[in-house]
């Protein structure tokens, strides 16, 4: 039997960055947080597809409060491990914005440009409140500056996938994350 490249990753130990149980243990850590300070405000999550999604329906269900989801989708890395450094809207917010708490739930921040990208074009669309959490962020990547107001990790300048994290789109399934670089 021919293993497929997402098996011989998920046996790769010496390549976990972060395990499923610290990934757990963060997560609940940040749904209690985010309840705590939204409560009695019915926030609404969006989650940024594709890479945030595993995280957001994650947090999402830690959330002890009133509060609704939906989702936008953007794209800067067109299959590469660089950004292109252009964001491309695919998928546009459903959601009626106007006088909501916004929390926008992304798996990583890189360079800074898609929350640059989605703080402004939020923003424009006049929420009571807009901040943003992601599950990670690097470190010394940052081209433009941006405000995570909640963040799961920091992590070095290094390529990772798992838990939603892609190269080319795959490896999104793995419950780890992983080193590619
Ligand atoms: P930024 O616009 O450069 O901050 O990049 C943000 C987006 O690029 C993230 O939401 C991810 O989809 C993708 N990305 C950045 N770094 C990585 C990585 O190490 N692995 C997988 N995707 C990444
Ligand atoms: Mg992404």
């Amino acid at each position: 039997m021919q293993l497929d490249d997402t098996a011989k990753l998920a046996q790769s130990k010496e390549r976990i960055l972060i395990s499923r149980s610290e990934i757990g243990k963060k997560v609940k850590e940040l749904g209690k947080q985010i309840s705590e300070d939204y409560r009695g405000k019915c926030p609404i999550l969006i989650g940024v597809l594709n890479g945030g999604f595993i995280f957001c329906a994650d947090l999402f269900r830690e959330l002890t409060i009133d509060c609704e989801v939906d989702f936008i989708k953007i794209s800067s890395y067109e299959d590469a491990m660089k950004t292109s450094g252009h964001i491309k809207l695919l998928k546009e917010v459903n959601a009626h914005l106007e006088g909501r708490h916004v929390l926008v739930v992304e798996d990583i921040i890189d360079s800074g440009l898609s929350v640059q990208y989605l703080h402004r074009k939020l923003l424009a669309m006049n929420p009571a409140s807009l901040k943003f959490v992601s599950l990670l962020v690097k470190q010394g990547a940052e081209k433009v500056p941006y405000e995570a107001h909640y963040v799961g990790f920091k992590i070095p300048n290094r390529f990772v996938v798992g838990y939603g994290l892609d190269l080319a789109q795959k490896y999104r399934n793995l419950a780890d994350i992983y080193v590619m670089d």
